[in-house]
């Protein structure tokens, strides 16, 4: 999520063989525990979940394992709906499955579904008609998905719910399975408006506010009961390395400074509506541009930087160690950089799209977008194996766990860019507490939410920024800089 911001005032609450060794593995997943969680019971009190609240903290602690045994099930719940907001994107953006044209966000957002039987009629708008020849394509392209990666995976995870793809092209007998299966593709198209038109009220709610600090707050919560959604960007990148920038003017990073440094949550790029297209292989970006950053700034060197990602998703991880076994074996890894020509965007970045990847590897002829894909230019990169190789991805949940480091293996420097948005208060200070567990004394976090920070813990909030893509409204994040108290 893009956090569209004015002016944010007083976020006052706020040698390789020596690096590789240092490499976290899973061993040393541990869970939150309940001391650790125990000033945020305090200063939550009424705010706590039910189970928490009103309780002794002899009753507290003995509910703790069930609050993290029920958040665990939820998250998998949420990341499943996370896989339909997934389809009902591609659905509606993807051009891989179909020659119909891509609907725009705000064609999307006027679907007129019923709002009780989730029913579309071909007859209500042109947008009607364009999007249920739209479902009956991908309703044919998941009964047979070829080798569109995609259609592959989102057949076996419609398999996985309960339907019969395969038998859903639309011939004899197979009938009832693809009335069922539509209804159900219909059924979350719908959800996902109503839950946008939900947000877009939220966001107007926290603008009446005036505060922009409170509106940063309410903002950063957004998507607290949202699906778990992977789509990442290339944009929120230029917002850290901006910010990178300005803490090293500010001295408050030093050339060659960042050894060991993590991002959590580094998504996927599947399709959605700004940035991701489906006419590349799904593919991330966030590693890599983070390590290109930190190159170009001098504050981190070659043979010197090792990268740990943190992710709850199976798939996103799973992505991060097929491309680590490809780069062991000498494969690059190319990244496509979509951009879609008519997006006023700002000459700063432009010039952070034209360089990105200047440090890590070589332009690649990209491939090319197909006349559905609108009026996009691209460009690629080809990520030297050796880069790709300094990856270790970590399946953890932050809002749960944490590595158990020792105070010299502490991170200098974690990035979280559109992950805590998808959690309320409470999870959010868990996930701060297991964050700051794992920075070295000294070590910073940025994050383009913005997380309350309690004195009790070591975090504090140190400063902020916030940057505009393009001159479109509420095109931008605002990064907030929080620090892990030095010795
Ligand atoms: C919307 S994507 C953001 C991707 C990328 N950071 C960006 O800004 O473009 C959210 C990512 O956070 C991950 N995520 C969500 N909740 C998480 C949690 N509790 N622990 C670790 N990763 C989480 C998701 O699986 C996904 O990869």
């Amino acid at each position: 999520m893009r956090i569209g911001f004015t002016c944010l005032i007083g976020l006052a609450l706020l040698s390789l063989l020596e690096v590789a060794s240092a490499r976290p593995g899973m061993e040393h997943v541990v869970n939150i525990t309940y001391q650790m969680a125990q000033p945020i019971f305090v200063a939550l009190d009424n705010d706590l979940p039910a189970e928490l609240k009103n309780q002794t903290p002899a009753e507290r602690e003995a509910a703790w394992p069930g609050w993290v045994t029920r958040h665990d099930r939820e998250m998998r719940a949420r990341l499943m709906r996370g896989e339909e907001d997934t389809l009902v994107n591609f659905l509606t953006f993807g051009t891989s499955f179909t020659a119909q044209p891509r609907l725009t966000a705000s064609q999307f957002a006027s679907l007129p579904f019923d709002p009780v039987s989730s029913q579309l009629s071909p007859d209500t708008s042109p947008e009607a008609t364009l999007f249920l020849h739209r479902v009956d394509d991908l309703l044919r392209g998941l009964a047979n998905p070829g080798n569109n990666e995609r259609l592959l995976f989102l057949a076996q995870f419609v398999e996985k719910e309960g339907y019969r793809p395969r038998d859903a092209s639309g011939v004899s007998r197979a009938l009832a399975e693809r009335t069922r299966l539509k209804a159900y593709v219909l059924a979350n198209a719908a959800r996902v408006i109503k839950e946008q038109e939900s947000f877009q009220s939220e966001i107007e709610e926290a603008r009446q506010l005036k505060d922009p600090t409170e509106d940063f707050a309410e903002r950063s919560k957004l998507y607290r009961s949202r699906g778990l959604s992977y789509d990442t960007s290339l944009l929120p990148n230029m917002a850290i390395e901006e910010s990178l920038k300005a803490m090293q003017a500010r001295g408050l990073l030093a050339p060659g400074s960042v050894h060991r440094a993590a991002v959590i949550g580094p998504g996927l790029d599947f399709t959605d509506k700004v940035g991701g297209y489906d006419f590349y292989p799904q593919q991330t970006i966030q590693c890599f541009a983070l390590v290109d950053t930190l190159f170009r700034l001098g504050l981190a060197r070659m043979g010197q930087l090792h990268l740990t990602t943190f992710d709850v998703s199976q798939r996103v991880n799973d992505h991060l160690r097929r491309a680590l076994r490809r780069a062991q074996l000498g494969q690059a890894y190319v990244v496509q950089l979509p951009r879609h020509s008519q997006t006023p965007w700002k000459p700063a970045t432009s010039d952070y799209w034209r360089q990105f990847g200047d440090q890590i590897g070589t332009p690649v002829t990209p491939i090319r977008a197909p006349t559905l894909a609108g009026s996009v230019e691209t460009r690629a990169v080809q990520i030297r194996p050796a880069i790709v190789s300094m990856i270790t991805p970590v399946d953890l949940d932050i809002v749960t766990q944490h590595l158990d480091l020792t105070p010299q293996e502490g991170f200098d420097l974690i990035i979280a860019t559109n992950v805590f948005v998808y959690y309320g208060l409470f999870e959010q200070l868990l996930a701060l507490v297991n964050t700051q567990s794992m920075l070295r004394a000294g070590g910073f976090l940025l994050a383009n939410n913005s997380v309350p920070v309690l004195s009790s813990y070591q975090m504090r909030a140190v400063d902020y920024l916030s940057l505009f893509y393009s001159d479109l409204p509420e095109d931008g994040d605002v990064i907030a800089w929080y620090q892990r108290a030095p010795d």
